[in-house]
């Protein structure tokens, strides 16, 4: 695991030379899209660089990591919307090629299976972005996860919930309780990983992730097993490592 340790502004410059460096190597790239604000700078740089240096999307194929169960289909938060909106539409990217969970399935269990297949069948996730929550989860996997774990509904944790209500205009109440999201295997499965996390909420998470032991507590710490992940952190979020000092 690499830790590169910088100002936000750099963090997000990093993750977009990763996403051009893979879709300039190989146009059909498959990617793997994250929700929640970490990835949000990425995705304005690589939004720029489409813009005014002709990156290119038009033959990747996309595939998100989790999505809420029981959310309207036109909520302005329900994952496939936020997608469309901070990334796919931005880049010209075909919407026929970014796909998610689907949460709205009636059969959950046949949806989450559905899903590993269609990331099979696309030859496997080339880069994944992740974010992390403050308890170390990683799309939805909370915690006592199992790290080997595959596409599945999970419940939400009260304190994810917590974390996500200031989408939901603060309002606990509206925040979903469950969700269907890839699992930690399926995650491990991406050939490359780029982590980004910044502020100090996070700093126990990735104090755990870079330096705590291998554990479904905080189900993050997979990755310590993932042969090419980076980790890009921000001062505030690498402050509680006691090794690497920022
Ligand atoms: C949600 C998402 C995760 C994300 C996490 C952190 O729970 N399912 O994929 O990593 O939030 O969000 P943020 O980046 O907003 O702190």
């Amino acid at each position: 695991m690499e830790l590169i340790i910088a100002p936000a502004a750099q963090l997000a410059i990093l993750a977009a030379d990763r996403f051009e460096a893979v879709l300039r190597a190989k146009p059909r790239a498959v990617l793997g899209l994250a929700t929640g604000s970490s990835p949000l700078p990425t995705y304005d740089e690589l939004a720029r660089r489409h813009r005014e240096g002709g990156l290119s999307f038009a033959q990747a194929t996309g595939f998100t990591l989790d999505e809420y169960v029981g959310i309207d289909l036109d909520h302005p938060e329900r994952y496939r919307n936020v997608i469309a909106r901070e990334i796919t539409d931005r880049v010209q990217w075909p919407a026929g090629q970014v796909s998610g969970p689907d949460g709205s399935a009636a059969d959950l269990t046949a949806a989450a299976a559905a899903y590993e297949t269609a990331i099979r069948d696309a030859g496997g996730v080339d880069l994944q972005i992740l974010g992390i929550g403050s308890n170390g989860h990683i799309a939805f996997n909370e915690p006592l996860s199992a790290l080997t774990s595959r596409t599945r509904s999970v419940p939400l944790t009260e304190q994810t919930r917590r974390d996500n209500a200031r989408f939901f205009g603060g309002n606990l109440d509206l925040v979903p309780t469950l969700c269907l999201t890839q699992g930690l295997g399926t995650i491990m499965e991406a050939r490359e990983i780029v982590l980004v996390a910044t502020g100090a909420g996070k700093a126990e998470a990735i104090a755990q992730l870079v330096e705590g032991p291998i554990s479904a507590s905080w189900p993050a710490t997979v990755l310590q097993m993932h042969p090419n992940t980076t980790v890009l952190v921000d001062k505030a979020a690498a402050a509680g490592l006691t090794r690497h000092r920022p």
